[in-house]
């Protein structure tokens, strides 16, 4: 299959590195990437010669930020319930369940669906410059690809409602206080201490791993995440939604109702 919204690259017999490639839109999760990040996972994950996938954005300035909003702003609620259900199945459902370790090299702005990229993966480490959050209450709506329980699940309850309640992103070094990276690097190292880490899990048993991925998340089995997604959708039938979206597009502050 031929991709426009990603790239793939194999850095070594055994390391495979997906890149997600619209940095004019701050490589935006549409459904398009989402489909083709999708592909690329399963075909990985279905490789037994690759053993760890790294994941990054392209350019400096994100990994990405956040679900597609100009694509979602004008749908129904029933559209938005279906959006995020499907992004669970196709993509952070599906790579918290890969038997091959995914590491997420945060390069920058990782923020809503980006994060939530970021969550679903399996180890993280972030560049200097990377700055992550969950702003989605800022535009009347709430984190719909499994934000509100993985974060909660990684960093505590307190710290998790801090960010997805006031929307503020924390910068790299707050985010390795938080226990949401492993570690910070500069960004020209950022790749390498990725592919360092993805050297340690090389030395074990990939079977033992798929196994340890299986036993770890069943700690975690997120019946949240369909309250996650009923509400979600629910955001959309609010005016709230309406005003926050478009807000963002006509790049003002948006003017909520406190009635
Ligand atoms: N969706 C669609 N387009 C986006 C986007 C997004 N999430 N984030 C950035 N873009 C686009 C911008 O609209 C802009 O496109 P145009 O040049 O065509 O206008 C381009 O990317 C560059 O962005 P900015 O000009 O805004 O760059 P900036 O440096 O001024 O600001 C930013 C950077 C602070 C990250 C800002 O782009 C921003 O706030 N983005 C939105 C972040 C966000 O709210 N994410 C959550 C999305 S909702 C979600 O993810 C729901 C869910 O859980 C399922």
């Amino acid at each position: 299959m031929k991709y426009q919204n990603i790239l793939i690259k194999d850095i070594s017999a055994h390391i495979r590195l997906i890149t997600l490639n619209r940095p004019a839109q701050l490589n935006a999760l549409n459904k398009k990437t989402i489909e083709e990040l999708h592909e690329a996972l399963k075909k990985a994950d279905d490789d037994r010669a690759i053993r760890v996938v790294i994941l990054m954005g392209s350019g400096e300035k994100a990994f990405a930020a956040g679900a597609d909003i100009k694509e979602f702003m004008n749908f129904t609620p029933e559209e938005g319930r279906k959006l995020s259900e499907d992004g669970h199945k196709l993509l952070f459902d599906f790579i918290e369940n890969m038997k091959t370790p995914v590491i997420a090299a945060i390069n920058g702005y990782a923020l809503g669906g980006g994060l939530e990229l970021a969550l679903a993966s399996h180890i993280r480490i972030a560049s200097t410059n990377a700055k992550l959050g969950l702003p989605e209450v800022s535009l009347g709506v709430i984190p719909g690809y499994g934000g509100t329980q993985r974060l909660a699940h990684l960093i505590g309850k307190g710290r998790a409602m801090e960010m997805i309640l006031t929307a503020r992103p924390v910068d790299a070094q707050k985010a390795f206080t938080y226990g949401l990276v492993s570690e910070v690097v500069p960004f020209e190292k950022l790749l390498d201490k990725a592919v360092e880490y993805a050297g340690y899990i090389l030395k074990n048993s990939p079977q033992a791993i798929g196994l340890a991925i299986e036993a770890v998340n069943a700690a975690f089995t997120n019946t949240g995440l369909k309250k996650e997604n009923e509400l979600f959708g629910k955001a959309f039938s609010t005016s709230d939604f309406k005003e926050g979206t478009r807000a963002f597009i006509e790049r003002r502050k948006p003017g909520y109702s406190v009635d």
